[in-house]
């Protein structure tokens, strides 16, 4: 999308239409406050006769009638001034975008968002009403042939009255793109189905993008699997006719420092291999190479952002599908590290693939290591989808994740990594088994990635963010489907990162 920054005054201007954020309980100031009188007090009136009530999302049109040259404003709620929040900004900013997409108008202006008198930066209001518009109006359209004339939003200007704040305008609007577009890859990968997304073409798809981006791009497949004894996604891509991959970006922006490395489970469909998945809903596993595509995702971003440091992804990429040469319950596999593993459920595969990509990942002396995977229903049943579950042995990695999380309203839950439950993994012919039985499934997944990490490290289970299942609960800038969860909070750890 095409934005822009604009300046002057307001009163001079002949928008198509305006967007002005309203606190509850306020009176009016700046821009908010010239319009209101230049239009008789008529947003004033409206909330004195409660037509508009300005809770955080609520909306309400204003036609001018040639009483100013902006045709039409937009009021957006923004809630109680002392809740408001980055999240209320993304809140407020794609609701309103929703409600102009709806009008059928392809263009539209912002005023600053809650502007004067917030401890909240001129820097972030903008870069977070980019991110709220651009989320917001995303759509896979890819197969569709009927309705592409709908009319889209294809310009966003931003009002400033103050000249000298239009740089930094400017700046926040080229960052909040970038984001934008790492995250609208992540939900494409994601979206993706299973036939027109293998690990073949993902890692094609990986190849383009690191070289748009400036990034080293390298890939293993099974032959180099073998050689680094990767039992796990080698046993898992057994079932399948397409060939597993392994992607390899590295963005050098660090010198000589250690690197941080992002793992993401790329299963391109997750039938649960022999130990079958029930029917219903298992289209939705198109989306279980939801982590790969966030770390994916996340490359670009923090490439293009030319962040100073030494970041690597991995994305282990197989489908688990079930058939004559598929991996059963019952083998032993031998892993990256040398571990062994007796196959319980070939439906708990995600852990396997990433087991060899985390044992792999200790080549690099990483000073830390995150994983993003939809390993588990469990933690779908445990924390819902309003936050993703974190795991991990390392308190100051966690602390940033946390943080992280506040920031980009992707939040994030801790759950206990105790030796307790490692024990739940023993095998009786094996070092362990590959599950610990249905009591606390999402921490036994995350012990049994802890036998292969031996750096600081933190799992992310995204099975319940990764993509919308209904429309109960979906915020304004998360469209139904792959969300791109992880890509805004990674990036801002990674942005935030001090060594
Ligand atoms: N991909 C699934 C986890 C999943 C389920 C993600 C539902 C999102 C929504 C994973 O591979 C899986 O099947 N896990 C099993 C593990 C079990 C066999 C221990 C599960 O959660 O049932
Ligand atoms: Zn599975
Ligand atoms: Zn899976």
């Amino acid at each position: 999308m095409e934005i822009n920054v604009d300046t002057g005054k307001i009163l001079e201007k002949n928008y198509e239409l305006l967007v002005l954020g309203i606190f509850e309980e306020e009176k009016y100031h700046g821009v908010n406050g010239i319009i209101d009188k230049a239009l008789d007090k008529e947003i004033s009136q409206k909330l004195k006769t409660l037509e508009f009530n300005p809770k955080l999302r609520k909306t309400c049109l204003i036609t001018t009638y040639g009483k100013i040259g902006i045709k039409r404003i937009l009021l957006v709620g923004l809630g109680k001034r002392k809740d408001f929040s980055l999240e209320s900004i993304r809140m407020a900013s794609s609701s309103a975008i929703n409600s102009i997409q709806e009008l059928g108008i392809t263009s539209c202006t912002f005023s600053i968002l809650g502007d004067k008198a917030t401890k909240i930066s001129f820097d972030q209001i903008v870069e977070n009403t980019v991110v709220g518009c651009e989320l917001a109006l995303y759509q896979f359209n890819l197969y569709k042939t009927e309705d592409q004339n709908i009319k889209k939003i294809n310009k966003l200007l931003f009002f400033v009255d103050t000249p000298k704040s239009v740089g930094a305008v400017k700046s926040s609007i080229s960052i909040a793109q970038i984001m934008d577009n790492g995250v609208n890859l992540a939900r494409n990968l994601s979206n993706m189905p299973s036939s027109d997304a293998t690990p073949t073409q993902i890692a094609e798809k990986a190849k383009i993008i690191a070289d748009e981006s400036g990034m080293t791009f390298s890939v293993l497949n099974k032959k180099e699997m073998e050689k680094f004894s990767m039992g796990g996604i080698i046993n898992v891509s057994k079932g399948s006719s397409q060939p597993p991959k392994l992607v390899i970006l590295e963005h050098k922006g660090g010198g000589t420092a250690r690197p941080i490395v992002l793992v993401g489970k790329g299963i391109t469909f997750d039938s649960g291999g022999i130990s079958l998945k029930p029917s219903e809903k298992m289209e939705e596993m198109k989306h279980d190479k939801a982590g790969a595509a966030t770390v994916i995702g996340t490359m670009q971003t923090v490439a293009q952002l030319k962040l100073p440091l030494n970041i690597i992804g991995i994305a282990p990429l197989t489908e688990n599908l079930p058939g004559g040469s598929a991996y059963k319950p019952g083998d032993v596999l031998k892993m990256c590290n040398g571990k062994t593993v007796e196959v319980i459920n070939t439906d708990a595969e995600g852990r396997l693939i990433l087991a060899d990509a985390l044992a792999f990942a200790s080549r690099y002396k990483p000073q830390a290591v995150i994983d993003l995977a939809t390993l588990t229903g469990a933690c779908v049943i445990a924390l819902g989808s309003f936050a993703t579950g974190l795991l991990g042995n390392d308190d100051n990695l966690k602390k940033r994740i946390t943080s992280g999380g506040e920031i980009t309203g992707e939040r994030v839950w801790e759950l206990p990594l105790w030796d307790d439950y490692k024990e739940l993994l023993k095998s009786d012919i094996a070092d362990m088994k590959n599950v610990g039985g249905r009591p606390g499934g999402v921490i036994t997944a995350a012990s049994f990635l802890s036998n292969f990490v031996d750096y600081p490290w933190a799992h992310l289970d995204i099975a319940g963010t990764a993509w919308t299942q209904s429309n109960v609960g979906v915020k304004p800038y998360n469209p139904k489907g792959a969300t791109g969860v992880g890509v805004r909070l990674i990036t801002e750890v990674l942005r935030s990162w001090e060594t």
